[in-house]
């Protein structure tokens, strides 16, 4: 019993450890090692429709094996400093498993030690705000141990601003959703009619 319960404490301890270990990255531990930029064009971005080209690579002022640990790139759409005042749902913190700070995922793919490009379509449901687009390189446990983004430090820099799909967007989509249901309901109710009518003439 005392050995069960030592097994058990032993193994809870362990993995609470290992929870700090993994766990834990902050990130002002981050090197900026990554060069990251972002093209599209001028003007309110529209979601849904608009498209952001994103560069990322290493930045080549690191020696050579900088990247060694580097698996996996995430990149990712982040709410600029001025879209995330009032709003605790977007707020940045140091403590990476409890940032906020970049809810939209672009890409998630392995490393590659060259340039890479991606064109992305803003997705439907990114709201109306100001973003910036950050990079994450990962180790094999997949926790950050690199970053870059496409703004400065301050986040002030290359901002762009992103528009919800629009109301009118929005009230057509469930007028379709409605009108959708609605002809099915009529087919079935013309499909009895007949059949109904179609009874009463055989008898
Ligand atoms: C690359 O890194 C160096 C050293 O940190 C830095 O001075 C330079 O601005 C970086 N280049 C880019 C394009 O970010
Ligand atoms: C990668 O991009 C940087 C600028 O972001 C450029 O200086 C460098 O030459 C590029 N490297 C390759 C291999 O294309």
């Amino acid at each position: 019993m005392a050995a069960r319960v030592l097994v058990l404490s032993s193994i809870l301890t362990f993995s609470c450890f290992a929870e700090i270990c993994y766990g834990a990255v902050s990130f002002s531990s981050l090197e900026r090692t990554l060069v990251v930029t972002a093209s599209h064009r001028q003007g309110f971005l529209i979601a849904g429709e608009d498209k952001i080209t994103v560069a990322w690579g290493l930045n080549r002022s690191f020696p050579a094996g900088t990247d060694s640990t580097y698996r996996t790139i995430k990149v990712q759409l982040c709410y600029a400093p001025i879209s995330q005042v009032d709003r605790a749902w977007r707020k940045s913190e140091d403590h990476l498993s409890k940032d906020k700070t970049c809810q939209f995922k672009m890409v998630e793919k392995p490393y590659s030690n060259t340039n890479e490009t991606l064109e992305w379509t803003i997705e439907r449901d990114v709201p109306t705000a100001t973003f910036f687009v950050r990079a994450y390189a990962l180790d094999q446990h997949n926790n950050e141990v690199a970053y870059g983004q496409n703004t400065d430090v301050k986040k002030t820099t290359n901002l762009f601003d992103i528009q919800a799909i629009t109301g009118r967007h929005a009230s057509l989509d469930i007028a379709s959703v409605c009108f959708s249901a609605f002809s099915v309901v009529s087919l079935i109710g013309f499909f009895f009619a007949e059949k109904r009518k179609g009874g009463k003439g055989q008898q």
